[in-house]
Parts: structure tokens; sequence; C-alpha cells
């Protein structure tokens, strides 16, 4: 198993997802003689996983069953340990593709953070790309380290632990792209300058205050970025349900209305006998958006070093 390669079956060292069921997940290590509670009895890793296939049902101790998934980036970021703040997918697609990352890529990020998008750079910019990633936190920077070598990505990525608005990201006039998620972006965006190719590149500054993106941007102008550019992207998720609607009862007249009724040939109309539409429910299917909405995370600053 690796964070950028498929493997089939589930192996003893594995960082594996344990799928309960919709929206209940969490991340596994598989360890020969280990065992995880659920609520659905114990898993026993030498007998149920180690050997399996990835995407097996597993049946626990106490007959339920779960589904145990190959990690992705995508699938660490919900269910990674929160160290800190973290962006989720919908930043990070845009992000990646705003940055016009491949394979082969050469990326700077700061900070660290608890790894949620330097998984995602990673897998994008592997297996010939790099990245150079800076937390000024030491713990962090450690647990980051620890992780992209559980993950089997080491050989993809360098943390350095320093400050990026004193110290830069470490190399210079390497990088096609520099991600910043820090507070105070405008006092590293000289050093991103110094890490982007001489040739030019892309810059994404991540802040949750306007206050925050003014200054980026400021400091974007003043270094001589072209294409300055600030969006958020906000993402709105459907539950697909089946709707039940009582038919009005509008009395004689219309009843004998043949312009109005329920579609008789939809196998979903219900409790209508014979051509009377005005009795029972009809049903069908919709996409029903669901109450909470995700809201702001973020203003995502993106600008061109040409
Ligand atoms: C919001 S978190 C980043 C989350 C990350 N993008 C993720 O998806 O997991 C911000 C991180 O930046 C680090 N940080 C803040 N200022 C920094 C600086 N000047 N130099 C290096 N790291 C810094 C913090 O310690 C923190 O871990």
């Amino acid at each position: 198993m690796s964070f950028i390669e498929y493997g089939d079956t589930i192996k003893d060292g594995d960082t594996a997802i344990v799928f309960l069921g919709h929206e209940s997940m969490f991340p596994m290590k598989v360890q020969h003689g280990s065992v995880t509670q659920t609520k659905y009895g114990v898993i026993r890793h030498s007998t149920d996983l180690i050997g399996k296939k990835y995407g097996s049902k597993v049946t626990c101790s106490k007959g339920g069953w779960v589904f145990i998934l190959h990690p992705t980036p995508e699938l660490w970021t919900v269910n990674l340990p929160h160290r800190t703040q973290i962006l989720y997918s919908t930043d990070i697609s845009v992000i990646t593709m705003m940055l016009e990352l491949k394979p082969g890529s050469i990326v700077c990020e700061s900070g660290t953070g608890s790894g949620s998008l330097s998984h995602a750079l990673i897998r994008t910019v592997a297996p010939t790309g790099h990245l150079y990633t800076v937390e000024f936190h030491q713990q962090r920077a450690e647990k980051a380290r620890e992780e992209f070598r559980e993950h089997g990505v080491e050989h993809l990525v360098t943390v350095t632990n320093q400050d990026v608005c004193q110290s830069g990201f470490g190399v210079s006039g390497v990088a096609d792209a520099v991600f910043l998620d820090i507070p105070s972006p405008w006092e590293a965006i000289g050093h991103a300058k110094a890490a982007l190719k001489a040739e030019g590149g892309r810059i994404c500054s991540f802040s949750p205050c306007i206050e925050q993106v003014q200054r980026t941007c400021l400091a974007m102008e003043e270094h001589g970025f072209t294409e300055i550019n600030t969006l958020e992207i906000l993402l709105r998720v459907y539950n697909v349900r089946t709707i039940s609607l009582q038919i009005p009862d509008l009395g004689k007249a219309s009843e004998d209305n043949s312009s109005f009724g329920s579609d008789s040939s939809n196998p979903s109309s219900q409790g209508s006998p014979g051509n009377n539409p005005q009795q029972g429910t009809v049903q069908f299917k919709s996409a029903v958006p669901l109450r909470e909405m995700v809201g702001h995370t973020g203003y995502l600053t993106f600008a061109t070093k040409s």
C-alpha cells in the first residue's frame, strides 16, 4: 500500500480505512496480532485483514460487517487526526488545477499543518515531482514526516522545520508552484518568488479573512506577480430522497377537469383508485440539498510569476 500506488491486498503496516457506513469511517494501522474495536465487534488484523483484498467486506465478531478501503488523499482528508485546521477536497481540487500541477511538478508549501493538502499535492506530482513543505511547529513537522514514511511517500517530500516568513522554503529557483496556508502570507511572498523557477510559475495563498487577502494581494503586486485573482469555492451536496406528496382535495369541480391528474403511466403514482387523481399520494425521487451547507472556508488568491 502507498498513497500514490494501488496495492491489491492488505499488508502488515498498511494504513487502511474502515468504512462502517455513510459518513462513518476511521483510519486504521494494520498490524500483525492487533485488534480493532468497532460498534459491530472486533476486527482481528492477522486473520480478518492481512492477505485479504482491499474493498473486502469483513465480518466483525458481533456479526456486523465493515468494508476495508485502500487509502487515498481524499479519504485521508476526511479521516486524518487533526493537529490544525485543514483544507478539504473542494478547495484542494481547485488549488491543484489552478496551480497547474502535474506529474513531475516541483511544489513548495507552508505550513504543513496536518498534511491534508500535502498528501494531495504529493499524489499529483508523483512519481517524478517533489514537495518541499515548511512547518515551524516542531511536533507537527515531525508527525508529518512520520505519516509520509508510513504512507510510502517519503521519497517525494521534504519537510523543513523553520519559519517560512524568516527563512523561506529551503530551496530557490526550482519550484513550479508555491502554496501558502499561514496567518501572514504577505510576509512570505518574497520567499515564494525566490523559490519559484526563474522562468516563472504559479502561487496560491489561502486565507480565511479578507484583510489577509488585501495585504497578500498588495505584496504580490509589489513583488511583480501578475494575473492576481481571488476566488472562493462553495460546495453544495445533495441527498437523493423519495418524496411523498398528498394530492390536494380541490373539490368536485376539479374532479371533472380531465386535464388535471397524476401521471397514470407513472408506476410511482400511488393510491389513486380509478381515474380520480384527488385521493392518495404521489411519490417521486428528488435531489434535496443537505440542510446544513459547508460555509466559508477561505479565499484562494492565485497569481503568476512570469
Ligand atoms: C492551517 S494549518 C495548515 C493546514 C494544511 N494546509 C492542511 O491542509 O493540513 C497552518 C500551519 O502553518 C504553520 N505556520 C504558521 N505560520 C508559519 C510560518 N511562518 N512558517 C511555517 N509554518 C507556519 C502552523 O504551525 C500550522 O501548522
